[in-house]
């Protein structure tokens, strides 16, 4: 077991592998990653035996920014007969710990979405195949997941349920609310799943906070924004959607978000500009250094080459500069499922 297979967006592969390199060097464990571009995985291969599980254990999944789901499994199994694909996984299966649930699925390609009706029709019959053999049970930390590559190639593996994505893929499954003014809200529903846990929705999304939203229209987040029962101030030079205009809830600033400074504190500062990345963050840099806001989602727009090292320049250039100034902050990336060429940031200070 010393392969992990890391899903990814496809076209990404290259900042998947360099990023699971740089973290597996940093606890010790060596190896080199498997790439195909545009297949949307990754395996990393270490020199070690128990490697893969050593990282597993090691590495927390939620410090990934490029990986969106992972497990620990060895070579794919090839050559499975059409007529009898549970016989070879079954006996795969065997050699890992008993584990809670069976999750069955595919890269995220279209030559993946193709395999989607087999892993569907595959699913019932190899858990019940599997509960007979006591591979899956009711209590145990582990789930096992099965990637068909093709319809005669899969990776079969394990991880640990408090240690990589509650979502199949590590895709949500989110729904585009009908009267939202654009698909971006997703973008801003799935950070909050993916940064706050739901247990503190209540006291961090709270109703009467106040947010500011820069790059707001037609305003996407700040639909999400007023649906918490925030007040928001929508910072863009373009028209902002009616129906919300009317809940009462938004004022419209029509200036320039790289100038616009709140009368007030906030509490959130949520911001959807596409401009350069160091420009953005040294925008998150002085709202959180003024004291503006306490947290913020942001998007950073990548460039075409060395998105990896771009991404790591601005969250130590934002960690930098704010506990130069003497503040705690909490900073992560995550490329999230609604993102494209991009990532979103989190930025908290106590
Ligand atoms: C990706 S869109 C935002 C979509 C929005 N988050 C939503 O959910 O509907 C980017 C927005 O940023 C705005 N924008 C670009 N540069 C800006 C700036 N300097 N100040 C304010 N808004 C800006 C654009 O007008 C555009 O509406």
């Amino acid at each position: 077991m010393n392969h992990l297979f890391l899903h990814c967006r496809s076209g990404f592969e290259k900042e998947c592998a360099a990023e699971i390199t740089e973290m597996a060097g940093v606890v010790g464990i060596y190896g080199y990653s498997k790439v195909k571009d545009n297949s949307a995985y990754v395996l990393f291969i270490t020199h070690e035996e128990d490697g893969a599980m050593r990282l597993h254990k090691e590495l927390r999944f939620r410090q990934f920014i490029f990986t969106r789901q992972w497990f620990v499994t060895q070579a794919a199994v090839t050559d499975l007969p059409v007529t009898d694909r549970v016989t070879p996984l079954l006996a795969m299966a065997e050699a890992y710990p008993a584990a809670h649930e069976l999750v069955v699925e595919t890269v995220d390609t279209n030559d993946g979405k193709e395999l989607s009706g087999l892993s569907k029709k595959f699913t019932a019959p190899f858990s019940q195949a599997l509960r007979r053999k006591k591979i899956l049970i009711e209590k145990s930390q582990w789930n096992l997941h099965l990637v068909f590559i093709s319809g005669t190639e899969a990776y079969l593996g394990i991880s640990l349920i408090n240690n990589s994505s509650a979502w199949p893929m590590g895709i949500p499954r989110l729904r585009l609310p009908k009267d939202a003014p654009s698909r971006s809200t997703l973008k801003l529903e799935e950070a909050w799943h993916h940064f706050i846990p739901a247990v503190e929705w209540d006291q961090r999304l709270a109703c009467s906070m106040r947010a500011v939203d820069l790059g707001s229209a037609p305003g996407g987040w700040t639909w999400q924004l007023v649906q918490r029962g925030m007040f928001v101030e929508a910072v863009d030079n373009g028209p902002m959607d009616q129906k919300l205009m009317d809940t009462g809830q938004v004022q419209h600033r029509l200036t320039d978000g790289f100038l616009f400074e709140p009368k007030k504190n906030v509490d959130w500062l949520v911001c959807d500009i596409v401009d350069k990345p160091a420009r953005v963050s040294a925008l998150i840099i002085k709202w959180f250094s003024k004291g503006f806001c306490r947290e913020a989602v942001f998007n950073l727009k990548l460039p075409m080459k060395q998105r990896y090292l771009e991404v790591k320049k601005c969250e130590q250039r934002i960690l930098g500069e704010l506990e130069s100034l003497g503040f705690t902050a909490t900073v992560q990336f995550k490329q999230l499922y609604h993102d494209r060429e991009e990532v979103t940031g989190h930025l908290r200070v106590y």
